[in-house]
């Protein structure tokens, strides 16, 4: 028996090493992304539309709409997507606009591989900031967490900013420079 053992264990090790991919979005992934943002809850219809129309612009031109989206898929199935893209009137800050896992998907470290993905390509751009704005309400917890492990730090809070209730707070974190 004891022969067996390396070859039950690497396999596990693998498992939980496991590199989670992070791709360019490809058009074939557009209802699945619109579907992920619907199935997380938190975003408005308004939200939801405006994803469609920057995906949009992304297919048709990413450099010149200044729209990227990032994609972890397995196999067919999109787990989890995210936009970004380079701030107004900024030389060395960058938007994150979206992030969103598959609600079965979460807690898996999809968010994270996507997060470091973004920072990997503003620090090729010569980045050095990455800008964060997202609400201080509850729907919005999980979201604060991943940018607080990610080591994302609130630079500003503004109560009431949304709505009554519902107010802003911008993470923001230096990825190079
Ligand atoms: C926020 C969100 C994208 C996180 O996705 P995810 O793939 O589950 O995140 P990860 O597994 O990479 O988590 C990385 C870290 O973030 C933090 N985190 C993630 N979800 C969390 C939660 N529900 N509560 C507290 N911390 C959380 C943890 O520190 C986690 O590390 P750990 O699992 O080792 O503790 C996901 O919850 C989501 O889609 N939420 C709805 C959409 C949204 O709010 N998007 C942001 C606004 S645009």
């Amino acid at each position: 028996m004891s022969h067996l053992m390396p070859v039950v264990s690497t396999p596990v090790r693998r498992i939980a090493e496991k590199t989670i991919e992070v791709t360019p979005t490809t058009p074939d992934e557009r209802d699945q992304i619109v579907q992920i943002a619907a199935e997380t809850g938190v975003f408005s219809d308004h939200e939801l539309e405006t994803v469609a129309e920057l995906l949009g612009d992304y297919y048709r031109d990413a450099e010149t709409s200044g729209y990227h989206f990032l994609t972890h898929r397995e196999g067919e199935r999109v787990l989890g997507f995210a936009a970004w893209g380079p701030r107004d009137l900024s030389g060395k800050g960058y938007d994150l606009y979206w992030i969103a896992t598959r609600p079965e998907a979460q807690r898996h470290g999809v968010a994270r591989a996507l997060l470091a993905a973004i920072e990997e390509r503003v620090r090729e751009r010569r980045g050095y900031w990455v800008w964060i704005e997202t609400s201080d309400t509850p729907p919005y917890a999980a979201a604060r967490g991943l940018y607080e492990r990610c080591g994302y730090r609130p630079a500003l809070t503004l109560p009431d900013f949304y709505k009554d209730g519902d107010g802003l707070v911008v993470y923001i974190k230096r990825v190079s420079g």
